[in-house]
């Protein structure tokens, strides 16, 4: 998805507001690996009827929702999104299902999650915007918010190591000139690659961190 027509970097909740309604579209057309990264993410929870608490991290209009619901019917599910024009989109689509779900507009960079409230954390496509420092805070916070023997899965882009550096500079660039700034998060991406995202996850204290599906500049990791 394109930033605005002259490039400058858009912040990211108005980003997805303005494309929320044709978001989903968008993705089934032009995305290669649509859907892998989703599947991969809810084949890993637990085939159950009992009440796992999930919490969903960039939930988006909801694209991972269903197929987490296809395997763990009566999960309760908190669904965390920054854009109100894409959680617009998630209650449409999910009105009969909506006492299952908690639906808050916030950033999940700030928003509490608790400790031991959760079987699983996940997050599909929402991770590449962000910086070492800022991941690494986030997911310390996500491992505190596991329950014992919970587990994190992540579907995102990833980049060969030779690229990431790219990207990274290109962000720095736009950091030293003063075009953006730290503590806003815009839609830039600055994608790991995928020894850089285990090591950011093992520094944060998860003790086993695998990548469970890989596919092109695309993988889902668990961590636990
Ligand atoms: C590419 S979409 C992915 C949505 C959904 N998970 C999917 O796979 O279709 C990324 C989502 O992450 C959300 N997002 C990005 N940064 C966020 C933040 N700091 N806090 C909450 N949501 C954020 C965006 O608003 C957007 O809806």
């Amino acid at each position: 998805m394109e930033n605005s027509e002259n490039n400058t970097p858009v912040e990211i909740g108005a980003f997805f507001d303005d494309k929320a309604s044709t978001y989903d579209d968008h993705q089934k057309e032009n995305i290669a690996n649509f859907g892998y990264r989703h599947m991969n993410v809810a084949g890993a929870i637990e085939e159950t009827s009992r009440e796992l608490r999930i919490l969903d991290l960039g939930c988006g209009t909801g694209i991972e929702l269903e197929m987490i619901l296809d395997r763990a019917s009566n999960a309760r599910i908190t669904c965390i999104d920054i854009s109100g024009g894409m959680l617009e989109e998630l209650r449409r689509k999910y009105a009969d299902a909506l006492k299952q779900l908690e639906v808050i507009q916030g950033s999940f960079l700030d928003i509490p999650f608790g400790e031991e409230n959760y079987e699983y954390v996940v997050s599909v496509l929402a991770m590449h915007h962000f910086t070492y420092p800022l991941k690494l805070n986030l997911y310390q916070r996500v491992r505190k918010a596991l329950r014992a023997g919970g587990m994190y899965l992540e579907g995102d882009y990833y980049l060969p190591p030779e690229e990431e550096g790219q990207h990274l500079a290109e962000y720095q660039q736009l950091l030293n000139t003063g075009t953006i700034t730290p503590d806003i998060g815009y839609h830039i991406d600055i994608p790991f690659s995928i020894a850089r995202q285990r090591e950011v996850l093992l520094e944060a204290g998860f003790l086993k961190v695998e990548v469970i599906y890989e596919g092109a500049n695309a993988a889902v990791f668990s961590a636990c």
